[in-house]
């Protein structure tokens, strides 16, 4: 296969946050481990603050501005709260995700196409801010199509059904995702979209995503975190951007 040139892995440090929140104690720090996470060799770090706060609070996305040498991708829902702390701060970029106060994670990908009109006048300041970007969307090619037409830069394409396929052994749902999310990958390129994607991704069923020629950034947590516990956070994204690596090469 020819060299598909290297894709950014952008590390998300949310869960340091719940840690920390569980005990109510000053650690651990995500800030510090974002750090820790670029000397690992991430390219960026991505942090959610949610309505709720329950892992990343305010004063959390003051300290990664004021400390990252790497690009902050700061998730966020499409609120007016929200769009004025990113004003206030303006990341390198704004990834807008559906949220909903009772999921656990970031569920599903966000409805551009049935909420195209507001969306479009959401991220207009954050456009003229010099943020750039991302809607958290599924494969579908409306979805694809609508976050061209309203001037999204980029779109994260959610991979979290292709793991859970994948883990539920379920592999011919697993191989019909991958492949619609390869097609969706190939439509938003060909439309100018930068393409990334996440959610739920492992060493496992990294490797066939890290593969897809359009994407250019992979965004990852959990497993990376999980992985932490027992090996420590530099080894356990070494490995990632190992597999990463080898799977363009
Ligand atoms: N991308 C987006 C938009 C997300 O909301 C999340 C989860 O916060 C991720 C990537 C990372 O997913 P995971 O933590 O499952 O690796």
């Amino acid at each position: 296969m020819a060299d598909l040139g290297k894709q950014r892995l952008g590390v998300n440090i949310d869960h340091v946050a719940t840690v920390r929140n569980a005990r109510g104690s000053a650690y651990p720090d995500p800030v510090r481990a974002a750090k820790l996470a670029e000397e690992a060799g991430a390219d960026g770090i991505t942090a959610h603050l949610r309505e709720d706060r329950r892992h990343i609070r305010d004063a959390d996305i003051d300290g990664l501005m004021l400390a990252l040498t790497t690009p902050l991708n700061f998730e966020m829902a499409a609120t007016e709260e929200m769009r004025a702390i990113a004003l206030a701060h303006r990341p390198h970029a704004v990834c807008i995700v559906p949220e909903k106060r009772e999921e656990r994670t970031t569920e599903g990908g966000l409805d551009v196409a049935g909420d195209d009109n507001r969306l479009a006048e959401f991220i207009a300041p954050l456009r003229e801010a010099g943020c750039r970007i991302s809607l958290f969307i599924g494969h579908e090619e409306t979805q694809i199509r609508a976050a061209a037409r309203i001037g999204a830069e980029v779109v994260e394409l959610h991979t979290g059904a292709y793991c859970d396929y994948h883990y539920e052994g379920d592999f011919a749902k697993r191989d019909a995702e991958l492949a619609a999310l390869q097609q969706g990958a190939a439509l938003a390129h060909s439309l100018d979209l930068e393409v990334h994607a996440g959610h739920g991704l492992t060493y496992e069923t990294v490797q066939p995503i890290a593969a897809m020629p359009e994407v250019r950034e992979l965004n990852i947590g959990h497993f990376l975190m999980a992985e932490s516990l027992f090996v420590g956070m530099v080894p356990a994204i070494r490995e990632m951007r190992r597999l990463m690596d080898e799977a363009r090469t």
